[in-house]
């Protein structure tokens, strides 16, 4: 009992963290210490899917009204494919980079400090790419900067089984999934000890820019917290501590 006191004790003192807290210890940023990279770095060489850029995109439009009083959480979805152009719109409605100067990106989504902790991971189930072929099945990085897809894990059979065990049963047929993982150093480079509060929000505004974006395509989403984080660093590959998975959200086309 008293183990779970404690537990609740600590979690709420990370919710409190006093800002004035960042006057008091010196960050990375200003020992005048190297930034970190704005997205986690990869292999040259790597497969790279590209997308379509913003600038070819019809834009999916629907009234702000409509996106909003009729978000709901949605939890069945169709066999139907997703195609690329839409995939693209969701990865730049939640991470999509709109300006970069060598000391700040800017996304469109915020991020305090304009530090963007948040990478985006995603599973690929059905989607297809219109012009071209359907995209193979997998395991995806999105490099925003790039604006491309980095293959992480070719399927294999089972690997949408792995991938459901890690979310407790909560797949339910997606034909994307995204997996959101945070790189906590990014954020503490400047803001050491208030972070991990900034962190958390930053996440649910991003997926709330899903709950909205999926509207405009006749898709559904829902906010996915109840999953195994153990078995989820264990699927992505990362390490749990230097970058940990923080929140996932299924897509699939839903009947309206
Ligand atoms: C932070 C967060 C975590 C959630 N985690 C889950 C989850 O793991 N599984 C699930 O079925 N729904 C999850 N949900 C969805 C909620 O159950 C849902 O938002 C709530 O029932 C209200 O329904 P509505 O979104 O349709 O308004 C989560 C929502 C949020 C905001």
């Amino acid at each position: 009992m008293d183990w779970i006191k404690n537990e609740i004790l600590k979690g709420r003192e990370i919710l409190k963290k006093d800002w004035d807290l960042t006057e008091k210890v010196e960050s990375d940023l200003s020992k005048g210490i190297k930034r970190p990279p704005f997205e986690k770095p990869f292999e040259q060489g790597s497969f790279l899917i590209e997308l379509p850029a913003r600038e070819n995109l019809k834009p999916f439009d629907i009234s702000l009204w409509e996106a909003i009083f009729n978000r709901r959480s949605k939890r069945k979805y169709t066999e139907d494919f997703l195609n690329i152009d839409e995939l693209a719109f969701l990865l730049l409605a939640t991470n999509g980079v709109k300006k970069i100067t060598p000391n700040v990106v800017f996304k469109t989504v915020p991020s305090g400090g304009a530090m963007h902790p948040i990478e985006t991971y995603l599973i690929i189930n059905r989607v297809k790419d219109l012009e071209r072929k359907d995209i193979t099945k997998g395991l995806y990085r999105y490099l925003p900067i790039e604006h491309k897809l980095l293959l992480e894990k070719s399927y294999y059979e089972g690997m949408i089984e792995d991938f459901d065990d890690a979310l407790n049963n909560q797949f339910w047929g997606a034909a994307a999934y995204f997996v959101w993982t945070a790189i906590p150093y990014r954020m503490e480079y400047k803001y050491t000890v208030v972070s991990h509060k900034m962190i958390a929000i930053e996440a649910g505004h991003i997926c709330q820019n899903l709950y909205l974006a999926v509207q405009a395509i006749g898709c559904g989403t829902c906010g996915i917290a109840a999953y195994s984080q153990k078995k989820m660093y264990k699927f992505l590959g990362i390490d749990g501590n230097d970058e940990f998975t923080i929140y996932c959200a299924p897509i699939g086309k839903v009947n309206q």
